[in-house]
C-alpha cells in the first residue's frame, strides 16, 4: 500500500462503475487522486465521500480536446507530471451490423478511441520529461477477441490496444509503462444501455476489477505488467 502513498493519479471514468470503485480503492491505499467525469452531481459526491478537494475534480467530455489540455494544463500546474493515468472511461454500444448506424459507429470510436488518444497525448509529455508514469487502459476482453454485435466496440478497442502498442515503442527508452486490462465482463452500469440478455449476478464484481487496477498500479520497479486478463468462470474465451 505505501507504494501508493502521494501518487498522483488521474482516473478517468470516475463517475462509473468500475471507476468509482478504483477511486475508492486509490485513495483509501493513500494516493492523491484527481476524479473525472461527465455528470457533475455523481463526481462531486464521490468526491465529497472520498474527502477529494473539488479542485481535483473535472468535469470533462473527454472527446473534446480543448475539455482534455485545460484539465491536463489545471493538474500539472496544482502538482506537475501524473504518476499513474488510469482510464476507465468508455461506452458500449452492442448491436448487429444491420442495427448499428453510422452515427452510433462514430460515438464508439469517440468514446473509446479518440478520448484515450486525446488522454494520452495531453499526458504522456509531463511523464516522459520526467521518464516514468504508468497509463492503465481497459480494453476488455473484446479488445483481444471478436464477438457477434461487437463490430463497433471492438473496433474501438481493438484500434485502443493497437494505438497503445505503438505508444509503448515511443517510451521504451523510458520507465513509462503502459499496461492493457483485459476485462470480461464485469457487472457495472456499463450493461445497462445494451440489449442483451446478461448474467449480471456471474460477472467480475466492480470492486474486484478495482482491485485489478490497484494491483497494477503498484508494479515492480524492475518489470512491467503489459497486460492482464481477468475474467468470469463461465466466460473464459482466452
Ligand atoms: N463493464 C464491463 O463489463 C467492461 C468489460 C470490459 C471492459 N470495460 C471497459 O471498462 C471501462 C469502464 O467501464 P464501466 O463498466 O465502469 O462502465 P460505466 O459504468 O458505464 O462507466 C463509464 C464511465 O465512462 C465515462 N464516460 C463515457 N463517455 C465519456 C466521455 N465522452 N467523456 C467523459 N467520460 C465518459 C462515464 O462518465 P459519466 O457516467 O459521468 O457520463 C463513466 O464514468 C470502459 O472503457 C469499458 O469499455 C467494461
Amino acid at each position: 500500500m505505501d507504494k501508493l502513498n502521494g501518487k498522483k493519479v488521474l482516473i478517468a471514468g470516475a463517475t462509473g462503475g468500475i471507476g468509482t470503485q478504483t477511486a475508492r480503492l486509490l485513495a483509501g491505499s493513500g494516493a492523491d487522486v484527481y476524479l473525472t467525469g461527465r455528470k457533475a452531481d455523481a463526481l462531486l459526491r464521490l468526491a465529497d465521500s472520498l474527502s477529494v478537494p473539488h479542485g481535483r475534480c473535472f468535469v470533462a467530455d473527454l472527446t473534446e480536446a480543448p475539455a482534455v489540455s485545460r484539465m491536463a494544463e489545471d493538474i500539472t500546474r496544482q502538482s506537475g507530471p501524473l504518476d499513474i493515468l488510469v482510464n476507465a472511461s468508455g461506452i458500449g454500444i452492442i448491436k448487429p451490423l444491420e442495427q448499428l448506424s453510422l452515427e452510433e459507429f462514430q460515438q464508439t470510436l469517440q468514446g473509446n478511441l479518440t478520448a484515450a488518444f486525446l488522454l494520452v497525448k495531453a499526458f504522456l509529455p509531463g511523464m516522459k520529461e520526467g521518464k516514468k508514469g504508468l497509463i492503465i487502459n481497459i480494453p476488455g476482453v473484446l479488445g483481444k477477441v471478436p464477438m457477434a454485435g461487437a463490430a463497433a466496440y471492438s473496433a474501438s478497442k481493438y484500434g485502443l490496444v493497437g494505438m497503445m502498442q505503438c505508444i509503448r515503442e515511443e517510451v521504451k527508452r523510458t520507465e513509462i509503462r503502459i499496461t492493457n486490462l483485459y476485462l470480461g465482463g464485469v457487472d457495472s452500469p456499463f450493461w445497462d444501455t445494451i440489449d442483451l440478455r446478461v448474467q449480471k449476478e456471474r460477472m467480475i464484481r466492480a470492486e474486484e476489477a478495482a482491485r485489478a487496477i490497484w494491483f497494477l498500479c503498484q508494479q515492480p520497479l524492475s518489470g512491467v505488467v503489459s497486460e492482464m486478463v481477468l475474467q468470469p468462470f463461465n466466460h473464459q474465451a482466452i
